[in-house]
């Protein structure tokens, strides 16, 4: 069972899963939603986790979008690509996005739906992979995560809040927070540069 899976990995890998729980169902409505993927025909998500993104995301898109998400853990990845069917889950880091593109024959991709946990990151780590994000989005494309409401009174969600993705992106905006969620959390809502 997914679920069962992302909760030993969150008791095993806690600074990669850096969650207590799998997203609320109405989390991964409203990230998809704000995503706004009808049209879009490439779609990423980093951080797979037990897939209750990824079921949104294969709910919402096109028919024809093209569709992939990287996630690290390799047992989360499996347990993702059992409940998902159909949704393709590569066990790799989101920092190589553009190779996973290319070899679909893309350049970039219109929309990236993130669950990673940013604020455990190192400033390397943090700063390596939104600048792969930036660079796999295509100008006007969209970038979204969630952060736990708190998070941006700690020192790697705050500097990750207020200094890399205004650094990154043309416009960054925060929503909710959604309280259906544990913990509650924020969406950021962020567009590259046309
Ligand atoms: C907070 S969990 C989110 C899982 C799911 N999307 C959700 O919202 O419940 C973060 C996920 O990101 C994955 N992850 C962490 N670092 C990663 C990286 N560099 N590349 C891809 N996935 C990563 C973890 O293994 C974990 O599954």
């Amino acid at each position: 069972m997914a679920w069962l899976a992302f909760m030993r990995e969150v008791i095993r890998n806690n600074k990669t899963t850096g969650a207590i729980a799998p997203s609320s169902r109405e989390l991964a409505e409203k990230i998809v939603q704000m995503a706004d993927i009808r049209g879009k025909k490439m779609l990423v998500e980093f951080g797979a986790g037990d897939g209750v993104f990824t079921r949104e995301i294969m709910r919402q898109k096109d028919p024809d979008a093209e569709f992939f998400s990287l996630e690290i853990n390799p047992a989360l990845a499996e347990a993702c690509r059992k409940s998902c069917p159909g949704a393709a889950i590569i066990t790799d880091s989101a920092e190589n996005v553009r190779k996973h593109l290319r070899a679909l024959g893309h350049e970039r991709c219109d929309a990236i739906i993130s669950g990673l946990p940013w604020s455990r990151f190192d400033d390397g780590l943090q700063d390596r992979i939104l600048a792969a994000t930036c660079d796999a989005l295509a100008p006007g494309g969209m970038f979204l995560t969630f952060a736990y409401v708190m998070t941006p009174y700690l020192p790697a969600g705050k500097r990750f809040l207020r200094l890399r993705l205004p650094a990154c992106f043309a416009s960054v905006r925060r929503s909710g927070p959604v309280w259906n969620n544990v913990p509650p959390c924020h969406v950021y809502i962020c567009t590259k540069e046309k």
